[in-house]
């Protein structure tokens, strides 16, 4: 029985890189780094002790990893870990698990068919780890909050500026990454809609393109959703905006829930806002309120924890902080925003994903990905690209 789990990292680009030295760092108990990957061998020199590998294939058949994470760009989430999958080798696949639907659900057919039962596939849902969203997760299922009504969120704190998009030649193109401030910055956010609400029945959105930087991706998306309870929700992000904003308002039957900055601040009413608005004798007062301060601490372990809740999963059976099937929720919701977009119209959940596959198809034919040359971004700040969070 194994005491450690030896992870292989494929991209060791920002985040892979990232993840590998936080491993070896010792940041994370029980996990060991196996070997890398990356089509760029300059990139493998990152981790010049580690066993280094120009392609995924050769890193599966090692016999150095127990486990592998895909870093790499969207498409290859897919391919990498399909392979990985059929290898038998426990899966964590970055966010977002595939760039739409049909990949996602390729992906989690591979999972299902599986011959190794025990197999842990996770994604990386780093912001799962937030205690202000599990405590406010935790609010909802519990009933406390009542039923939702309206939720808002307004996620602007994702500025990028246009070096950031020029230093790398996949970033915010169709055939590379797939999409923009939607399917590189907002899957967190996307996720945790799911994840906090569920899925809406109907989106209507309107996604620009290339609104304030050269790019041919939306950089900016505001979003009408409806809920199959009759609650509404709208959703505004972009990277062009600075000062950004990170603000979720939920609406409850039992008064309003706010995130943003530290902690969660709920005004809670002390009726049902639904009883208190039929029963009422009078014309304007307001339901009597208590503000609750609802006690959280920092930010959470982020992408630590997931690496440690995996390695806890793969060792223990420890339940999963994202199970990566999850997954296809924050995605499809992110395609219904596009479709949205470019079908002109209100489009219905679930999506038909055949029809969003041949969308992006579409797309791809058109994508000046090829060429648009790689160029380095200056400075590493890579660290405050995390804002996000916050
Ligand atoms: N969880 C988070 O907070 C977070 C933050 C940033 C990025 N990400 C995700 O991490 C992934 C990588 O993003 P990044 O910013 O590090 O990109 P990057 O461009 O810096 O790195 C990608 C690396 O993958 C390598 N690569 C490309 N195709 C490959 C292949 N087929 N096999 C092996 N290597 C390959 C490239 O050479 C490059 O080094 C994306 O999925 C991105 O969305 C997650």
């Amino acid at each position: 029985m194994s005491t450690t789990v030896r992870l292989g990292i494929v991209g060791i680009g920002n985040m892979g890189n990232g993840h590998a030295q936080n491993i070896l760092q010792g940041k994370i108990p029980r996990m060991e780094l196996g070997a890398v990957c990356d089509t760029d061998p300059e990139k493998l020199k990152r981790c010049p002790k580690t066993p280094g590998f120009a392609t995924h294939h050769e890193m599966l058949k090692s016999g150095l990893i127990d486990a592998i994470m895909v870093a790499t760009p969207h498409y290859d989430h897919t391919v990498i870990g399909i392979d990985a999958i059929a290898a038998g080798v426990h899966t964590l696949i970055e966010k977002p698990l595939s760039v739409h639907k049909a990949d996602c659900q390729k992906l989690i057919a591979a999972y299902e068919k599986r011959t190794r039962k025990d197999l842990v596939f996770a994604e990386m849902f780093n912001q799962r780890t937030d205690p202000r969203y599990r405590k406010l997760r935790e609010l909802l299922r519990s009933g406390e909050l009542g039923e939702i009504r309206r939720v808002n969120w307004i996620i602007t704190d994702w500025y990028r500026t246009e070096t950031y998009y020029a230093s790398g030649g996949w970033r915010a193109t169709w055939a590379g990454e797939g999409g923009g401030v939607l399917m590189n910055q907002c899957p967190h956010q996307l996720d945790l809609m799911q994840w906090l609400f569920g899925l809406p029945k109907k989106v209507r959105a309107h996604c620009q393109f290339g609104k304030w930087h050269d790019i041919e991706v939306e950089d900016a998306c505001t979003a009408y959703l409806e809920y199959a309870n009759g609650a509404t929700g709208v959703f505004i992000t972009t990277t062009g905006e600075a000062p950004g904003t990170n603000r979720l308002e939920v609406a409850c039957d039992r008064g309003r829930v706010v995130v943003e900055g530290d902690g969660l601040q709920w005004i809670r009413t002390t009726e049902k806002v639904s009883d208190h608005l039929r029963t009422s004798k009078q014309a304007f007062n307001c339901p009597d309120r208590w503000e609750v301060k609802v006690p959280t601490n920092g930010w959470g372990g982020q992408h630590n924890e997931v690496l440690q809740n995996f390695a806890d999963a793969i060792l223990d059976g420890k339940e999963l902080i994202g199970p990566a099937p999850e997954g296809i929720g924050g995605v499809e919701l992110g395609n219904a925003m596009l479709m949205s977009t470019l079908w002109d119209r209100t489009v219905e959940l679930p999506l038909d994903a055949a029809a969003v596959a041949a969308e992006y198809q579409k797309l791809i034919a058109k994508s000046r990905h090829k060429a648009k040359p790689a160029a380095k971004a200056g400075g590493d700040d890579f660290a405050s690209s995390f804002k996000g969070m916050k």
